[in-house]
């Protein structure tokens, strides 16, 4: 093995820049069209597959929306990652599980979604391999590059894709067209649509590695570690080629510190090889929860002496292992998993989450201990993964449907392949709660084949399945290690005497129900208070739970039943409630009380929390519940300078007081060994004078979109923040950046969450022939139902009829001698030509001529959008908090966000891009 030092990258300056050059991943994103289309309504799905020939039948056929030459130039313009599901308004009538969006079964209308956007690849890259990756897309996505059909991916949480390097214009214009559909539900809560996650363009030379081609982890052996790595070639050229590997290791400051070549191979055409190594390190710097130290493995292949690939793979060096008596190791050393249970989605932007704001999310559950995550239902995108291992969060990566056809396991794979680099996921779990097979032989049947399979292409990480029957047969029975829902179905000393072999984690407990800063029930209002009390009979609470599992050694630790509360599930209540309960922080991230019990023990930092706030006008002399979560070993409780009392904290426990209320200020003081250590406290505060605004960031990077987080709340004369509140806050932003989500983490609230501009499109029917005044024009119209305000802008988008034509809207010239020969053409459509009813397109002109016998001429004279600007955005206060998401537009400068409410003093916020 040699020691490499940096300088000898230096001198292979112009090789690695090669191998720099032959491989590239760019960013996808921006500049894509938008528009509904529709299940089952050909027309008004741009007639997409209604060809005598379909896509299906001839190759590059794609036709309506799918073909290279429609013209988008009416959608609504956008970047990704784009949910359209939160930018619907609410119905009673859309889905419970889902949160009542008007989106999905029942809304046809809007529940295909079509994205399109033209792309160039230069002469050069000819010869390349040209890859498109989605990271996820919800759902069902069908995919064409120039008409070609790529494929389809039924699943809203696959990572898929296309190599495209074939159907590609090499020196001019391409389009990609994709095509979602979420009429049919996939998970039972909510989960976006459209494409939500990043999409990205690779590009690399015929002879590679592919997608998640590598694979490296660790055994350790004292001071040293074992490193293995597979890493796969794939050869796309058309003749077989001779290839030697080179693996470098790099530590976190890019420094090469080991690596190892391996001997020459061949590779056929079109084929791919697999080719194993192993490393012995000594003295790895170890990834932990406190130190996530990352290394980079780098794979160069070569052909000969030249670099013609290169690809990284980030790592950490770590075990992990489930024991049946002990729970849970990482690198030899016992840790209790703190988790939570998360779905996607997050207030105002819904499951099309900016990168940054998924790490935000990640340091909200970190806050209060919480120091593992179960991606529930589905794997994650992949970004959270890169966060967990950059910032030593513990992750179950969940495959979404148990099966073991071909199909199935592929579904599993393909997870397993793109995540099995990273520290952060430490188990596999199949899937969770299958009604239909966890308690049965074909619990038996599946769960061990799906779990081989796994093993084979993991051999580092045990393999979880998530139950909730309590039954000690089915999967449970054979599942490696068994995940428990609920020791509300499970007798978890019962399985463990039955199967003392296999270990165990408290995959969901809890499901809980809060609502952020209420503290009284009232079902009438969807109410339920901050107190931590047993969801329903027999059920545990949060702290029934955690004790339960803080007090046995063999289970490894409790996932919550939730960390974020989520859109979907509102139970206890249904309609007009659109979010879930179950949270611990709610939509916005904003803590509900039950996050300091369990930063009390999830975490040794000193904490002190009352509850609830002391605004109790009208009910002064009424007895008022007062909790206080500490994890110090006494608090007193004062109110108004008069001792309540001192009570000695139980391990895992909380404390209690009957107050009667008296306006003022309750405080406790908390003590360790007789000492005073912390004191806080909840005083009665006076009426709202004053917005006051905090960002999670006052200074943005200028190279991404980065974020910044506010919350808005409302302060009295003398700076407290008032919790009671729900004024209606306005904002206006200038700069370059924009609001791209408010919320509020009110979970009956139907505001809208995004004010974004509204596109509707007017297709134009087929012109017919007519003769005026002797003359043969054309013509057809369109139906207004009133005339644009000042906030709409109507567009034509004109498709030629005719070689050269004039054109007439209702008897008004608005075109004349336009040749076809010229550029598109579009129009922006006067006040004045336009009446209320119907609307007379005429044109007079050469007519086309079909180019030959079977081809027709276009009759359909283009489309008209209609654009409504977007209102201002706003969002009301609930109980005293708001809040607002910005993002920068990547470039440097000053935000200004402005913050008006009626009747008090407005606030202004400066974050500067840099
Ligand atoms: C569990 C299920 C979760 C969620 C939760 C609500 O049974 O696994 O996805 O539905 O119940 O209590």
């Amino acid at each position: 093995m040699k020691k490499l030092l940096i300088v000898f990258i230096l001198t292979c300056l112009t090789n690695y820049g090669f191998a720099q050059m032959s491989r590239s991943n760019v960013c996808f994103d921006k500049g894509w069209f938008f528009a509904f289309g529709h299940p089952f309504d050909k027309t008004q799905d741009y007639n997409t597959g209604t060809g005598y020939f379909s896509y299906m039948a001839k190759a590059g056929y794609g036709d309506g929306a799918a073909s290279k030459d429609f013209d988008h130039r009416a959608w609504r313009p956008i970047d990704l990652p784009h949910d359209w599901a939160v930018e619907m308004p609410f119905d009673s009538k859309g889905s419970h599980s889902h949160g009542y969006k008007a989106v999905g079964p029942g809304f046809p209308d809007v529940s295909v979604g079509w994205y399109r956007k033209t792309f160039v690849v230069t002469r050069e890259d000819k010869g390349k391999q040209i890859f498109l990756d989605f990271d996820g897309v919800s759902r069902d996505a069908k995919v064409w590059v120039n008409g070609h059909y790529m494929g389809n991916e039924p699943s809203g949480y696959q990572s898929f894709s296309y190599n495209i390097t074939d159907v590609i214009n090499y020196g001019g214009e391409n389009v990609v067209a994709v095509r979602a559909d979420v009429s049919m539900e996939e998970g039972w809560y909510y989960e976006g649509a459209g494409i939500y996650r990043h999409v990205w363009l690779r590009k690399t030379l015929p002879l590679h590695i592919p997608k998640d081609g590598t694979f490296i982890y660790s055994e350790l052996d004292g001071n040293k570690a074992k490193l293995v790595i597979e890493t796969e070639i794939e050869n796309r050229g058309l003749k077989t080629s001779a290839y030697s590997i080179r693996h470098y290791i790099l530590n976190k400051d890019s420094l090469i510190i080991d690596s190892l070549i391996s001997h020459d191979a061949f590779i056929s055409a079109m084929s791919k090889n697999l080719q194993k190594d192993s490393l012995s390190l000594n003295n790895p710097i170890l990834w932990s929860l406190n130190h996530p130290y990352l290394y980079t493995l780098k794979t160069q292949i070569k052909e000969g002496d030249r670099i013609i690939d290169e690809y990284q793979t980030s790592f950490g060096i770590r075990t992990v292992y489930f024991d049946a008596n002990k729970g849970f190791f990482l690198n030899g050393k016992h840790i209790k998993l703190k988790g939570t249970n998360n779905h996607q989605d997050h207030a105002g932007v819904g499951c099309a989450i900016p990168d940054e704001l998924i790490k935000w999310r990640l340091q909200q559950l970190k806050n209060f201990g919480c120091n593992a995550y179960r991606s529930s239902h589905n794997p994650p995108t992949p970004e959270l993964l890169k966060y967990c291992d950059e910032m030593g969060i513990l992750v179950i990566d969940e495959n979404r449907l148990m099966g073991t056809t071909d199909h199935a396991l592929h579904e599993m794979k393909r997870v397993i392949k793109r995540d099995r680099n990273h520290p952060s996921v430490i188990i596999w779990s199949l899937g969770n709660e299958e009604w239909g097979i966890e308690c049965n032989v074909l619990g038996e049947q599946i769960t061990p084949t799906m779990q081989r399979f796994a093993q084979n292409l993991d051999p580092s990480r045990q393999i979880n399945v998530a139950i909730s029957g309590g039954c000690n047969n089915g999967t449970s029975s054979v599942v490696e290690v068994v995940g428990y829902n609920y020791l509300g179905q499970w007798d978890t000393d019962r399985h463990h005497q039955l199967f003392p072999n296999q270990p165990s984690i408290g995959t969901e407990e809890g499901s809980t129900y809060a609502t952020r800063g209420i503290y009284f029930d009232d079902d009438e209002k969807h109410y339920k208070a901050a107190y931590d009390r047993e969801p329903r009979a027999n059920w545990y609470s949060i702290e029934e739970g955690w004790k339960h599992y803080a007090e046995r050694d063999y289970l490894s630790g409790m996932f919550i039943w939730t960390g974020f509360d989520y859109r979907g599930e509102p139970t206890p209540y249904a309609w007009p409630s659109v979010t879930s309960y179950f949270g611990m922080i709610d939509l916005c991230g904003f803590p509900k009380d039950n996050v300091y019990y369990l930063k009390s023990w999830w975490q040794d930092e000193p904490v002190l929390h009352i509850l609830p706030h002391w605004n109790w006008n009208g009910k002064e002399g009424d007895t008022i519940d007062v909790w206080v979560y500490s994890n110090a070993q006494e608090v007193e409780l004062k109110l108004k300078g008069k001792t309540l009392g001192r009570k000695v904290m139980e391990l895992n426990g909380h404390l209690e007081w009957k107050v009667p209320y008296k306006k003022g200020t309750i405080k406790a003081y908390s003590f360790k060994d007789g000492k005073l250590i912390q004191t806080t406290e909840r005083s009665t505060t006076g009426m709202p004078d004053e917005i006051s605004l905090s960002a999670s960031k006052t200074t943005l990077s200028a190279k991404s979109n980065d974020i910044s987080v506010l919350t808005v709340e409302v302060k009295d004369k003398k700076g407290n923040v008032v919790p009671t509140v729900n004024n209606i806050i306005s904002f206006e932003l200038d700069g370059p950046g924009k609001i791209i989500g408010v919320g509020n983490g009110n979970p009956t609230s139907l505001e809208k969450e995004k004010f974004v501009d509204d596109y509707k499109l007017i297709t134009l029917p087929e012109v017919a022939e007519i003769y005026e005044e002797g003359e043969k024009v054309l013509t057809t119209s369109f139906q207004l139902e009133e005339l644009p305000t000042e906030h709409q802008l109507l567009t034509w988008y004109y498709k030629y009829v005719s070689e050269k034509q004039n054109i007439y809207i209702n008897g008004v010239l608005i075109t004349q001698d336009l040749l076809k020969s010229s550029e598109k053409a579009q129009f922006a459509l006067n006040n004045d030509w336009l009446r209320v009813g119907t609307n007379t397109i005429t044109i007079e002109g050469k007519p086309l001529m079909p180019v030959n016998a079977w081809t027709s001429i276009n009759k359909q004279p283009g489309v008209i959008q209609i654009l409504n600007k977007a209102s201002n955005w706003e969002r009301k206060l609930y109980n005293g908090k708001a809040q607002v998401i910005i993002q920068s537009d990547a470039e440097p400068g000053e935000i200004l966000l402005k913050a008006r409410a009626e009747g008090i003093k407005s606030k202004d916020i400066l974050i500067n891009v840099e």
